[in-house]
């Protein structure tokens, strides 16, 4: 199995145009506790996993205030404030009521209110990449949008990113303001924003894949991914992280960990090139 590398071994990526990152990310949701609730079973260890991050060259974090809430951007902040070239991306417009709980919560009040409150945790002036977690079907969409738009003409957001959108709601949002990145689910195995990733390829959009490492059926042992892994002395986790960054060069997978372990290997896909007939070959075991 590979497990030695570094992270620029995927190539670079222009966030907004100007902020240039390695294009295998971390996610930072992994280390809370149990239903992303509380502090993680193993603070240290999730505190080293962020220490290692620079020495892999990992210069792109993705979090949420939602994270704990409240834990990962403080454990970030502990382990590598003042993120010398690392962009430190965070989230907000979810609120939490308990594990595993969710609820979309986009009042122009309280978006501007989760801003504040990550700039404070995070120890920065300016949050570089701060993405809407959820557009809140309660609240129209346009107050969403112009009070994102009002903190970044302030300078407190650099760039803004989406979640879990359709093109439709893209370009809504670039009637607003520009779109640096959109976070959709989207794995090997979960390709229900296809559309979307060619949507962000054609306009220089960065596309973060959450839940990168998955790949459900197509994992199994004499599977097209299995065998592929086998010849390329790699897990089944880098060959899918591997087809990611082959998909497009907007691609900017974040796979999440607590353990350093896992860490090194998901980054060591970074060095993991598929041939365009592997590539093929999953293509079409996926569809
Ligand atoms: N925008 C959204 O709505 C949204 C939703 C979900 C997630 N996200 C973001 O996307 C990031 C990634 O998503 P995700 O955490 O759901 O999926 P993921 O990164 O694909 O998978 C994480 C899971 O895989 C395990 N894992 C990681 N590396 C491994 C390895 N090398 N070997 C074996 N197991 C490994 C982790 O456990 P261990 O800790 O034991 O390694 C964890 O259970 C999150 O951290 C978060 O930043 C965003």
């Amino acid at each position: 199995m590979t497990t030695s590398s570094n992270a620029a071994g995927a190539g670079q990526f222009l966030i907004g145009g100007d902020l240039a990152v390695h294009r295998l990310g971390f996610g930072a949701m992994r280390i809370t506790g149990k239903g992303i609730w509380g502090e993680p079973a193993n603070r240290a260890g999730a505190l080293a996993t962020l220490r290692r991050l620079p020495e892999l060259g990992v210069n792109l974090i993705d979090t949420a205030d939602s994270y704990g809430p409240e834990v990962s951007e403080n454990l970030i902040r502990e382990a590598l404030h003042p993120y010398p070239g690392m962009l430190v991306a965070t989230k907000g417009g979810l609120t939490r009521h308990g594990p595993d709980v969710w609820a979309p919560l986009g009042r122009p009040e309280y978006l501007r209110q989760c801003v504040l409150m990550s700039l404070r945790r995070l120890g920065v002036e300016r949050i570089d990449l701060w993405q809407l977690h959820r557009i809140d079907a309660k609240v129209p969409r346009d107050e969403q949008f112009a009070a994102i738009a009002q903190m970044r003409q302030e300078g407190l957001i650099r760039h803004v990113g989406l979640s879990e959108v359709g093109v439709e709601e893209i370009e809504a949002t670039r009637r607003h303001f520009p779109v640096a990145t959109v976070q959709n689910l989207y794995n090997l195995a979960n390709r229900q924003s296809e559309a979307i990733v060619d949507y962000c390829a054609a306009h220089g959009i960065g596309f973060i894949p959450w839940f990168p490492l998955a790949a459900g059926a197509l994992a199994g042992p004499g599977s097209v991914l299995s065998t592929i892994a086998d010849k390329l002395h790699a897990s089944n986790g880098q060959v899918a992280l591997a087809w990611l960054l082959k998909r497009a060069p907007v691609m900017l997978p974040i796979p999440g960990t607590s353990s350093v372990e896992h860490l090194q290997e998901n980054v060591a896909a970074a060095q993991l090139t598929l041939t365009d007939q592997d590539y093929a070959a999953l293509e079409a075991a996926a569809r």
